[in-house]
């Protein structure tokens, strides 16, 4: 089974073999967690305070939420988290359908109020991405906290300065996580770049111990192989390129994606299940929107993951052969 319901980005392997037995003998070591800041602060060309680590983005997402989420907003559809973390602090977001740009700058006049403002950016599971110029006007107009989730933005071509370390808006911060930029998701391992005074608040609840030894280590050894990593990520975003175009030509209905995930829309439900299935018989597994990882009400559309190398061929002759036998449903 070709599972493309997550990322099948592989980190580079000589990482593994630098990690050692010993180093899960003691705990997590403050000066080691500080080379992995000083690492970020260096890559981001922003001063050590304005980060922090955490156990994966998610960890960073809850401990947001515990904070600043009494009033908070969550354009749909998008990743699961932001709502299960407020339904976790008993808080009731506000919940805004995602009708792209317009409805962000339209909507931003009424959010005046919000504590806390979700961005998925670029939005899993949609892909779409969002100019910054459109998040600093939401900033502008809100005095809660605007939360730039940045997972994805390795794949956003040309690769992307982190939104926050703009020094023009302290209520910004943005999330970024090695899960997605470097294919770890085991790992645990994430981090938030905001103004400082946010960073010490959110550092005052994380966990002393929830990054663990070796994720430090992880995270230093795949920063000190970024270059071998942009080389892998630039190849995903290639692939990922020519995947759209060919879709768009067959006749399907697929969303520009900046992530590492094309979307696709379907004319209706049904015809989405039809294909969904008929994928699955080809052993190709994808997710749809309706899916317990996303928060949604749309039902219609797939997300697929770019396939390595080795499947592409696979995939995408798949998808046009289910897309041919299946035409009178689109
Ligand atoms: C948009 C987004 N944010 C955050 C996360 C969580 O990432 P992490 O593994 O760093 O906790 C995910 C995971 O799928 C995601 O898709």
């Amino acid at each position: 089974m070709i599972d493309l319901s997550h990322s099948h980005l592989r980190s580079v392997p000589v990482i593994i073999k630098k990690i050692v037995t010993e180093d899960a003998f003691n705990y997590p070591d403050p000066r080691i967690k500080n080379v992995l800041i000083t690492k970020l602060s260096q890559l981001h060309d922003i001063p050590m305070e304005n980060i922090c680590l955490g156990n994966g983005s998610s960890e960073l997402i809850d401990v947001i939420t515990s904070l600043f989420g009494h009033n908070s907003v969550i354009f749909t559809p998008t990743f699961f988290l932001y709502e299960y973390y407020s339904k976790k602090y008993n808080r009731k977001p506000t919940i805004i359908p995602w009708i792209w740009e317009t409805t962000y700058l339209e909507g931003s006049l009424n959010l005046t109020e919000s504590s806390l403002i979700w961005i998925c950016n670029p939005n899993n599971p949609t892909g779409h991405w969002l100019e910054p110029h459109v998040i600093y006007h939401l900033a502008e107009k809100n005095e809660g906290i605007i939360a730039v989730d940045e997972s994805f933005s390795a794949f956003k071509e040309p690769e992307m300065k982190s939104i926050s370390a703009s020094e023009a808006f302290n209520n910004i911060i943005s999330l970024r996580s090695f899960s997605k930029e470097f294919g770890i998701p085991g790992i645990r391992l994430g981090y938030c770049i905001g103004h400082q005074d946010i960073i010490s608040r959110l550092n005052e609840r994380i966990e002393p111990y929830s990054v663990n030894s070796l994720a430090l280590l992880y995270g230093i050894y795949a920063i000190e192989y970024y270059v071998e990593y942009r080389k892998i990520i630039e190849e995903y975003i290639n692939r990922r390129d020519i995947m759209y175009e060919i879709l768009l030509k067959a006749g399907y209905y697929p969303i520009k994606s900046y992530g590492n995930f094309i979307s696709i829309e379907f004319p209706s439900t049904k015809c989405m299940n039809t294909i969904k299935t008929a994928l699955f018989k080809k052993g190709i597994k994808v997710v749809d929107f309706s899916d317990w990882e996303f928060t949604s009400n749309n039902e219609s559309y797939i997300r697929v993951a770019i396939p390595n190398e080795k499947d592409q061929n696979y995939v995408v002759s798949s998808l046009l052969e289910v897309r041919k036998k299946y035409e009178i449903l689109f």
